[in-house]
């Protein structure tokens, strides 16, 4: 066997850390916004990394140059040098100026102020997910949020219960959500494209499970995602398992929480007129499928620990999860 070298454990970590692929990276930027956050940090990096070498480099002079000889006199310390002192306080001076210059421009110019014709978006966040509202559109969905490319798009973000943080490093952020208050983010989507984001502020049990998406559509398809969002949901045929699926749904705790257009008026959680074209469930945790959605509806808390949407009582038969399921994925 061969022996183990002490360096192979962190050496093997390091290169881990080189894998990939990174959805949720903000070094591949895919909007004006998060174009301007990255040129601030690579010009920043470059900065840090010359003082770096310059800090180093003298350091190793003075311990090659000065280090301790036998029979040699002490080196002789230097007090009171004007020019040096002018020196050190000037050009770290300097470089600050180069650093803040660049990021307060960065700060105002992503500051939230959009053009005119820009899409405006109220998202909210909840524990744990997320509610979109189009106003303009008069649509509202949950945790997918479409975006047509190259349009300016502006979110005014707030929060119904604790300060969360919303964040796609790709498009753009962070920004907090707080309670009571409005925080603004404007952006230009440059790729068509499916972005994963993540609420960025510690709000609770399932913080880590405050996930999201935002699909990049080209303009034709954003129209077509639009209008099939307008429409109401449609009638189940009769006799199929999704028509059984909307009597439970509609004699069930469901009705409570959530909004089924022209069905329900619940606002407590996520809107599902069109749950079925969604493609994730549970705030981006799980694919849309029917064996994740039956174990949602069966038991959401084991899922994500502390969702307000608790275990059914009386539970409910498996025949009657099935028959929601069918309902709630014809949705579309
Ligand atoms: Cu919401 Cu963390």
């Amino acid at each position: 066997m061969s022996r183990y070298r002490w360096w192979s454990t962190p050496a093997a970590l390091f290169l881990l850390g080189c894998g990939g692929p990174f959805p949720q990276s903000t070094l591949h930027p895919h909007s004006d916004f998060a174009r301007a956050t990255d040129v601030l940090f690579t010009g920043i990096f470059w900065w840090a990394a010359a003082v770096f070498v310059v800090v180093e480099a003298l350091l190793l002079v003075a311990l090659v140059r000065f280090r301790h000889r036998e029979g040699r006199p002490a080196p002789k310390p230097t007090h009171g040098h004007t020019l040096m002192e002018i020196a050190w306080t000037l050009a770290p001076a300097a470089i600050l100026v180069f650093v803040a210059v660049p990021t307060v421009r960065t700060i105002f110019a992503t500051a939230g102020e959009a053009p005119a014709d820009a899409l405006k978006v109220d998202v909210i966040g909840h524990q744990w997910w997320w509610e979109f509202r189009y106003q303009e559109l008069g649509l509202v969905t949950a945790n997918e949020l479409h975006v047509p490319l190259g349009r300016a798009v502006q979110l005014s973000i707030t929060s119904a219960d604790v300060i969360h943080s919303f964040w796609i490093p790709p498009l753009g952020g962070k920004r907090d959500a707080i309670p009571g208050h409005v925080t603004r983010i404007a952006f230009r989507p440059d790729r068509v494209g499916e972005y994963t984001g993540q609420c960025a502020e510690f709000c609770g049990a399932s913080h880590a499970n405050m996930r999201l998406r935002v699909v990049v559509d080209s303009d034709s398809a954003f129209g077509r995602w639009a209008t099939v969002q307008l429409a109401g949901p449609a009638a189940p045929a009769s006799g199929t398992a999704a028509e059984r699926g909307k009597a439970v749904f509609a004699r069930s705790a469901c009705i409570g929480c959530h909004t089924i257009r022209g069905v329900s008026p619940g606002v407590i959680g996520p809107n599902l007129t069109h749950v079925g074209s969604r493609t994730t469930i549970a705030s981006g945790l799980f694919p849309n499928d029917s064996a994740h959605l039956a174990r949602w509806i069966a038991d959401a808390p084991s899922l994500k620990p502390g969702s307000l949407m608790t275990r059914m009582q009386p539970p409910l038969t498996d025949a009657d999860i099935a028959a929601l399921v069918a309902y709630l994925q014809s949705l579309q």
